[in-house]
């Protein structure tokens, strides 16, 4: 199954960028779309609605400040949304930070760190691992990685 990352405006995609190079990695399919929900509210209807019937299995969503694009489009679509906060310049990315982690009760997303990109890449293919002994692999094979990383380092000698 493949990975929709959707951002709310061009200015995310650096920040977003990270979670298309962590799935590129991982040899998973994804498709990039700037969509706004307040600019293109038609098109964001459109293409999500699409996304389960055209073979996608998680959605990435990145945005910032009063932050509905991943509340949206988990309203849009039954599968799961994993929502990306972005900084922003007047109140750090509290404001998309809280705008997408205090979704109401019924309609979850799931929220990462501000600027998390990667990280909502990494969830996204622990969900597609589920269904997918490649990607379960690959996963497994990535947490022993950084498991060695910590068990090999030696701490320099103290002064
Ligand atoms: C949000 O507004 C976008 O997700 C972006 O993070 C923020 C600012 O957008 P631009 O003014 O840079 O287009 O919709």
């Amino acid at each position: 199954m493949k990975v929709s990352i959707i951002m709310g405006s061009t200015s995310d995609y650096e920040v977003m960028h990270g979670a298309e190079q962590f799935l590129a990695d991982f040899g998973i399919e994804y498709e990039t779309r700037v969509i706004s929900a307040h600019r293109t509210p038609d098109l964001m209807f459109e293409y999500t609605k699409a996304l389960k019937g055209r073979g996608f299995g998680v959605v990435i969503a990145g945005a910032g400040g009063a932050a509905h694009l991943a509340g949206v489009a988990a309203g849009l679509t039954p599968l799961p949304v994993i929502a990306v906060p972005m900084q922003t310049k007047t109140l750090g990315g509290l404001d998309s930070l809280l705008s997408m982690v205090q979704m109401p009760t019924g309609v979850p997303v799931a929220t990462v760190a501000i600027g998390g990109a990667k990280n909502a890449a990494i969830l996204a293919a622990e969900i597609l691992a589920l269904c997918d002994p490649e990607v379960a692999k690959k996963i497994d094979a990535y947490r022993e990685a950084q498991s060695d990383k910590i068990r090999n380092t030696a701490l320099p000698p103290k002064q």
